[in-house]
């Protein structure tokens, strides 16, 4: 097994314990809806489907990022991408650089031939490598759009993580600029804010996932991995490091009405995503919580799309609103 394939299987394992999920949750816990008792509807009318990428999505959720290029890599990946095309819900795939590091066949498009698929690549290996790697990422999947994950603080807790950010910046600008499909950037559970948000809107951005604290904590799963006590003395500060997903969403939206908002990081069910198209996002993505079904069977990872599908159904009736545009203006109770 190579290091990174290591790595990415010690990802999984971690992934799934409760105790590598942040301390507290990212804060969706304290935005409650006006109950509406005469919602006037009958369920079936209630309508969840959204437009994404100018493509029918049935419900705003994306399966979100999550690793391929280890031993269960190929079993997960195709379960998520055959519930994805079945659902009509897009997926987005984990970091392809070991994939194309290493030239392994990236068959994601063949088990989703309709689906909306999202590449991803690391910020820094764009950096690192060009625009030329992006659109070879974008290829080998034919890809929708194009995550470029910014994960700072997972660099500095991994061992031999990439310590050198400077250029991230123009190396995000060039690729808004000449990548054939849209650029999406995203954290990966630290959050991206007010400040960021606005410099990545500057340069060229029209999407951003926030992927804020609350859900998976990544300093927490690569601290687990480390040996050194001293190295684990000096990251035991930032382990809890992050703003939370609830909060940063409305500030996010607040830099720009135009930008297009994924919110992620600590959603957990379908009230959440109710939540946090409220709170002024497009669209939600969720990553641990499709582990354990995607290393079951395709059948669980629908399993668990309807559910949260059904669950986002009953938010949308208790709050009268029809379809999702209702939904965003439906009354919260004061905080
Ligand atoms: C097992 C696992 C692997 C992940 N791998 C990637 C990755 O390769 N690229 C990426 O951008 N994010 C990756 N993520 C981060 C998620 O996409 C997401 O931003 C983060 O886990 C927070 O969302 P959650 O609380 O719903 O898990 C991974 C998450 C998990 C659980």
């Amino acid at each position: 097994m190579t290091e990174i394939s290591q790595r990415k299987a010690d990802h999984i394992h971690l992934a799934l314990q409760a105790e590598h999920q942040a301390a507290t949750s990212a804060g969706f816990d304290r935005i409650r809806f006006e109950h509406c008792a005469i919602p006037e509807l009958h369920v079936d009318e209630v309508d969840c489907s959204t437009v994404f990428l100018n493509q029918y999505c049935s419900a705003p959720l994306i399966i979100g990022a999550m690793t391929g290029g280890c031993e269960h890599g190929e079993a997960i990946n195709r379960h998520l991408a055959e519930a994805a095309e079945q659902c009509q819900i897009p997926m987005a795939l984990g970091s392809q650089r070991a994939a194309l590091q290493e030239g392994l066949a990236q068959d994601v498009r063949r088990w989703a031939p309709k689906a909306i698929l999202l590449g991803n690549i690391g910020a820094t290996q764009l950096q690192q490598h060009g625009v030329e790697l992006a659109q070879r990422a974008v290829d080998s999947v034919q890809a929708n759009a194009m995550i470029i994950h910014l994960n700072p603080l997972q660099e500095l807790v991994q061992p031999n993580g990439d310590r050198d950010w400077r250029g991230v910046l123009d190396a995000i600008e060039a690729c808004c600029a000449t990548l054939s499909v849209p650029v999406i950037i995203k954290e990966v559970g630290s959050g991206i804010g007010p400040s960021s948000a606005q410099r990545l809107i500057d340069v060229g951005v029209s999407w951003i996932e926030v992927a804020g604290r609350g859900g998976t904590s990544w300093a927490s799963i690569e601290n687990a991995r480390i040996e050194q006590t001293r190295e684990q003395q000096i990251a035991a500060p930032f382990l809890d490091w992050g703003m939370d997903t609830a909060q940063l969403i409305p500030r996010v939206r607040s830099q720009s009405s135009q930008l297009g908002l994924i919110a992620s990081g600590g959603l957990r069910d379908g009230l959440d995503i109710a939540r946090s198209l409220r709170l002024g996002a497009n669209i939600s993505a969720m990553a641990q919580p499709f582990l354990q079904p995607a290393l079951e069977s395709t059948e669980a990872v629908i399993e668990k799309i309807e559910i949260l599908r059904e669950q986002l159904r009953w938010a949308m009736f208790l709050t009268g609103s029809k379809n999702l545009k209702k939904l965003q203006s439906a009354p919260l109770l004061p905080m």
